[in-house]
């Protein structure tokens, strides 16, 4: 009788230093999370009303080696655990990047393990995998960061096809932006979430932003514009700005954008598993709408849980398992690069 040869369990150790978050993860086999540090700035970038690139720097390199080491802790186990290390080399800030990437590839060379180079949005779409342990592709997911508006198609791990994108700012850039106005402060995000609660969405009719012959692009200045004057508008007549019906508002339009266009990609695509990935997706508003919108039209909706929308190591961890798996390894000349696109490597 043949022996069945035992399928052995892969541990990955995921570092993730793109913008404002130290972070480390071990995660098992693509899918399970053993641990999941994240060591935030946002306290510090506060005072500063956004991302200092300096600071985030210089802090990832004082918090990296604790963080890591917490990581491998809470996971119980050692580095002579770890399989695989998967580390983001982009997109995002160059030196808060080199932080990462310089302490994997010491790491990797010191413990003599394999190196695997990650995309971070590749690692945000990863994210539903931590929570969906069924869910595989093909999909529709719908990316929406600070720096990232894509709609694509998620063909196989790793492999995206973009059907359409912000043609200016980002989703999150816009929350940013229209919290900074309103006087709600860093991170705008989930401060608009939360004030919009409050608030009437249909108090202020803004422009759509449907961009022509595109439409599974999205615009977002336009709206940024009208919010941007009718605050203007207020200050000059002496109205009082009512900041929960102005997100609210503001909101609703946004997600009224997102949700519209990806169930109608969905449908013209012929997907029925529609997920969502980046920070916006932890938008309460945004999870209802999609939701909801799924149901309708007989489709299944994933979102990962707060904590792994936003930027996390535990997502690089799962995105690296799969490309271990494919044989992508990264030597020791694997650099930052500030800009990669979505599905370059
Ligand atoms: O994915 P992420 O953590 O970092 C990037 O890769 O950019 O996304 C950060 C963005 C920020 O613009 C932040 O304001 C936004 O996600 N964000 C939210 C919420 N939480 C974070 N936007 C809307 N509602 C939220 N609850
Ligand atoms: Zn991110």
């Amino acid at each position: 009788m043949m022996e069945e040869k035992e399928k052995k369990d892969l541990y990955i150790l995921g570092i993730e230093s793109s913008c404002d978050e130290t972070a480390a993860a071990v995660v098992k086999n693509g899918r399970q999370v053993l641990s999941n540090v994240i060591s935030s700035q946002i306290d510090i970038h506060t005072i500063y009303g956004g991302v200092v690139p300096e600071i985030a720097s210089r802090l990832h390199c004082e918090n990296i080696n604790g963080v890591i080491r917490l990581a491998l802790k809470e996971a119980g186990m050692d580095f002579s655990g770890i399989d695989a290390i998967a580390v983001t080399y982009g997109p995002g800030l160059v030196g808060a990047l080199l932080v990462g990437v310089s302490e994997a590839k010491a790491l990797a060379y010191a413990l003599g393990k394999p190196l695997v180079g990650v995309h971070h949005i590749e690692g945000h779409v990863a994210a539903n995998f931590l929570e969906y342990p069924e869910l595989e592709p093909p999909f529709v997911c719908l990316i929406v960061s600070g720096g990232h508006t894509h709609l694509v198609i998620v063909r196989d791990y790793g492999s995206f096809e973009i059907i359409g994108r912000s043609q200016d700012d980002a989703a999150g850039e816009a929350y940013d932006k229209v919290a900074r106005a309103v006087g709600l402060g860093y991170p705008g995000g989930p401060k608009v979430d939360r004030a919009a609660r409050e608030g009437n969405p249909y108090a202020i009719v803004f422009p759509k932003g449907e961009v022509r012959d595109h439409p599974y692009d999205f615009t977002f200045s336009g709206l940024k514009s009208a919010v941007l004057n009718h605050i203007n508008k207020a200050h000059m007549t002496g109205e009082e700005i009512n900041v929960a019906d102005l997100t609210a508002s503001f909101q609703y339009t946004v997600v009224e954008a997102l949700v519209s266009r990806t169930i109608d990609c969905a449908k013209a695509y012929g997907f029925h598993k529609v997920a969502m990935a980046g920070g916006v997706s932890a938008n309460s508003a945004l999870r209802k709408a999609m939701q909801e919108a799924c149901e309708k039209n007989g489709m299944s909706c994933y979102y990962p849980a707060p904590v792994f929308c936003t930027d996390n190591a535990a997502m690089i961890a799962a995105a690296g398992y799969y490309e271990y798996l494919k044989g992508s390894r990264a030597g020791t000349d694997l650099n930052a690069v500030p800009n990669l696109k979505l599905g370059e490597r």
